[in-house]
């Protein structure tokens, strides 16, 4: 089957509590190893349902070699295909978005319907079948808005997370929302040090000014009492209870899921610094539009992360949600996408520059972080290193990596 044999080797000297050996992370097999073997193994983060909002709307997901059309139909469900021509192979979809009543390929112009059936082939022989020729699908699923897509033919279970998920989020509903700002961030280092990055805060009080202005104490990673269990609580039993008791009374207290028995999610609640109501520079919401229903009183985010290659940070009045994908072993693109109510008119309601402040500054800082951490690991005298305890979530990532690398080399 798979001949990834120095994989294997470096696999096998992965220690508990410590980073992985340098050519998991550096080398370009392992790139090739991630990009044709385990990512395509799991489910991986696309994007929204925004982001395909009209029938006809199209959003290309590429991972390595392969790119995926995610596209909604005129029944309004949303569909993946293969990015590939079935006459002579060509690549479909050669933009990063678009839209249209069909899928036109630009070689010799088949085109196909959006849910993948072709309509029109010129010239074909007598024993040529339409019918035989259409896209071929790739598996997509919607967890609460959020879009996941597998490559694999086998793709594995996803009905917890979709559970766990969608009952969180449809608070938020993102079906009523609209992409009012996006950018691509490529950093020069390889996906898992983005990815490990993201998993602690251990660096936040010395990185992220403008992320702390509205977030708790340490913020990710120790919002929940459940999550504190490990550092030191910031709040008594009788303020964590009575923090509960609220959240109830609103509906939308529900125990801290995280990555619960081999599962590849993680949602909590967590406090948003004192007065602050939204992920913003002074707290306050970014849009006057709200898009959940208990007004901009209440001082916390839910936020949503999934292994190996996504976030999501839910505000009463904005979604910010971010999309790993690796490029090359020392580049990979980070996609961040904010979301407002659809009603929401830009310049009245919002202005995208400050919508979009805290996590444009907060993402350059983690990029040139994980460029450190990748250009550090490059050292002869680099060995594996020892996680923090603030950092029990990195492992996390680390053991899901290293867990699905071993499955999908069987
Ligand atoms: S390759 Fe697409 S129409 Fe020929
Ligand atoms: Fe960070």
């Amino acid at each position: 089957m798979h001949h990834f044999d120095a994989i294997s080797a470096q696999l096998a000297q992965v220690r508990a509590g410590h980073t992985l050996p340098r050519d998991l992370y550096v080398s370009d097999e392992a790139f090739r190893f991630d990009t044709q073997v385990m990512l395509k193994s799991v489910w991986l983060y696309a994007c929204t349902v925004a982001h395909v909002k009209k029938p006809g709307d199209w959003y290309q997901f590429e991972l390595g070699r392969n790119s995926v059309i995610i596209v909604r139909g005129r029944d309004g469900a949303v569909r993946a295909f293969h990015n590939t021509c079935t006459h002579r192979g060509a690549k479909i979809c050669n933009q990063p978005t678009g839209s249209g009543g069909r899928l036109t390929c630009p070689y010799h112009f088949w085109s196909f319907g959006l849910d993948g059936k072709l309509l029109a082939a010129r010239g074909m022989p007598d024993d040529f079948e339409k019918a035989q020729n259409g896209l071929r699908p790739v598996a997509i699923e919607n967890l609460g808005g959020l879009l996941f897509v597998c490559l694999s033919d086998n793709p594995p279970p996803i009905d917890r997370a979709r559970a766990d998920i969608s009952a969180q989020i449809a608070l938020y509903d993102l079906d009523r929302m609209k992409v009012a700002d996006q950018y691509d961030l490529v950093d020069q280092a390889n996906w898992k040090l983005v990815m490990e990055n993201n998993r602690e805060c251990y660096h936040c009080e010395s990185n992220h000014p403008e992320l702390l202005n509205s977030l708790d104490g340490n913020g990710f990673g120790k919002g929940l009492p459940e999550d504190n269990r490990d550092g030191d609580a910031t709040q008594g039993e009788a303020a964590i209870e009575a923090m509960r008791a609220h959240w109830r009374e609103l509906g939308i207290y529900r125990d801290l899921v995280e990555f619960p028995d081999g599962w590849w999610h993680r949602v909590a609640r967590i406090n948003l610094a004192p007065g602050a109501v939204s992920q913003t520079m002074d707290g306050k919401p970014a849009c006057k539009k709200l898009i959940w229903p208990h007004g901009d009183r209440e001082e916390t985010s839910l936020s949503v992360w999934t292994q190996p290659n996504s976030w999501h940070h839910f505000c009463c009045d904005h979604v910010v949600t971010f999309s790993v994908m690796p490029l090359a072993a020392d580049k990979t693109l980070l996609r961040t996408s904010w979301l407002v109510h659809e009603d929401a008119v830009e310049g009245v309601d919002y202005d995208p520059a400050y919508l979009s402040s805290v996590w444009r500054a907060t993402n350059e800082q983690d990029r040139l972080l994980a460029e450190y951490n990748h250009a550090g690991i490059l050292s002869d005298g680099y060995r594996p290193g020892r996680y923090s305890n603030e950092e029990k979530l990195v492992e996390a990532f680390k053991t899901f990596y290293v867990d699905k690398a071993l499955e999908a080399l069987g």
